[in-house]
């Protein structure tokens, strides 16, 4: 009998769904069943029948019992835990770094469950990365987020009644959201400038035209970590940075930042000092507020006013292009959970040897199996450094 994929409908407030029609179809052909809680997609844009015409079927809640995996965007909720079956796959993005006790009741539920979050920057894995298709569009979104929130325009334009000035635009961090977010915000004819405490930035940043701001010293030539993540840097290269940043600021119209560390809370970039520093009308947001932020007072969910400086914290910004973000997660999904499918008996074969399943596996035959979370340490699975 073929194995049962359960697509759950997301509860709280997450818009993104764990499959597309495509993916729906790639699964059937691995020689899978699927099932989709119904309306599932329907804040993604994807309705039910879409599911079925992919040869999906329309199930209720109460089938994710029977499932033999389960996609999720969010790690399950208790009540979802208790429901799923000792020894389904559960694939999500866990949100594993503090959140231990949640771990240990899926272990001790009996689910062999995968922290997509945690999947190595390899080249084989490059297709499953969901921290790069979200960051991407999160990037693009706070930029839009931004523009719309600005009350003036953000393309120089020179007109018979006089000139409007490009607004200026400072992206903080520049990985996968703060690159995009330089890129969106250039196409909107912005002028753009970057920080990094990573070298590897100042290029990538040079190349899409923006310009390269940092305090570039020993520390800086060091802060990349051999899995292309940044450290957390000394306070003393805090305070350098934030003398530089601060001046910089002053002068800025619009400010995103993107700064995370694996493992650790957001670095604090912004202060309040500074925000009071950028005229009235100005705009931050701060992408890493789920972190515990970049910007001082900026409140998740919320767009705080610091002396006419709007601060925006949304959550979740990439369910905020949820159609787009699905997609592109569902095709992360798809293509980790397809090196789980044996290509001749077409069951579900995991190999508990594989590299990517060593990275991302959380809990496993009731236990807690990942280093980082408890589990028993077994080389080559720290990740970052
Ligand atoms: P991230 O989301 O962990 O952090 C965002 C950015 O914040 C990073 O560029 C980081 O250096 C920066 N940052 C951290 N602390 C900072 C501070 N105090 N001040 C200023 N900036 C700070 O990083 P993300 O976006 O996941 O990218 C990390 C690297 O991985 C990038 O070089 C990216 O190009 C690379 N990458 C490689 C992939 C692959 O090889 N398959 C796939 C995706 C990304």
């Amino acid at each position: 009998m073929a194995s049962t994929v359960f697509i759950a409908k997301e509860i709280a407030d997450e818009t993104r769904v764990a499959a597309s029609a495509e993916t729906v179809k790639k699964m059937k052909g691995l020689g899978l069943d699927v099932v989709v809680e119904a309306g599932a997609g329907i804040l993604s844009r994807i309705p039910d029948a879409d599911y079925e015409a992919a040869g999906a079927r329309i199930g209720a809640a109460s089938d994710g019992a029977s499932a033999d995996v389960v996609l999720k965007v969010r790690r399950p909720t208790s009540a979802e835990i208790a429901a799923y079956r000792s020894g389904a796959i559960v694939i999500a993005t866990m949100d594993p770094y503090g959140h231990e006790e949640a771990i240990a009741e899926m272990a001790k539920a009996g689910l062999s469950t995968f922290a997509m979050e945690l999947m190595p920057r390899i080249t084989r894995a490059q297709s499953m990365d969901i921290l790069s298709s979200q960051a991407n569009l999160a990037g693009y979104q706070a930029v839009m987020e931004a523009a719309a929130a600005y009350d003036r325009a953000m393309p120089m334009m020179m007109t018979a009644a006089g000139t409007v000035p490009a607004a200026k635009v400072f992206v903080m961090g520049a990985g996968v959201a703060g690159l995009q977010a330089i890129a969106t915000a250039r196409r909107l004819g912005a002028a753009v400038s970057a920080t990094d405490v990573r070298p590897a930035a100042k290029e990538q940043v040079a190349s899409l035209g923006a310009k390269f701001i940092a305090v570039e010293d020993e520390e800086f030539k060091a802060a990349e970590t051999a899995g292309g993540y940044a450290k957390e840097m000394s306070q003393a290269y805090q305070a350098k940075q934030a003398a530089l940043v601060a001046d910089h600021i002053s002068k800025q119209d619009i400010v995103v930042t993107t700064a995370l560390i694996p493992g650790r809370p957001a670095p604090r970039l912004v202060s309040s000092e500074m925000l009071k520093s950028m005229r009235p009308g100005s705009i931050a947001v701060d992408l890493a507020v789920e972190r515990g932020g970049n910007v001082e007072g900026s409140r998740a969910g919320e767009i705080a006013e610091v002396n006419g400086v709007k601060v925006i914290a949304f959550s979740n910004m990439p369910g905020r292009v949820p159609a787009s973000a699905s997609l592109l997660y569902a095709k992360n999904l798809v293509t980790f959970l397809e090196t789980m499918v044996s290509k001749e008996t077409k069951a579900l074969a995991l190999n508990l040897e594989d590299e990517l399943v060593k990275a991302t596996m959380l809990t496993h035959g009731g236990a807690v199996v990942h280093p980082n979370f408890g589990g028993a340490k077994k080389g080559g699975q720290a990740d970052g450094e």
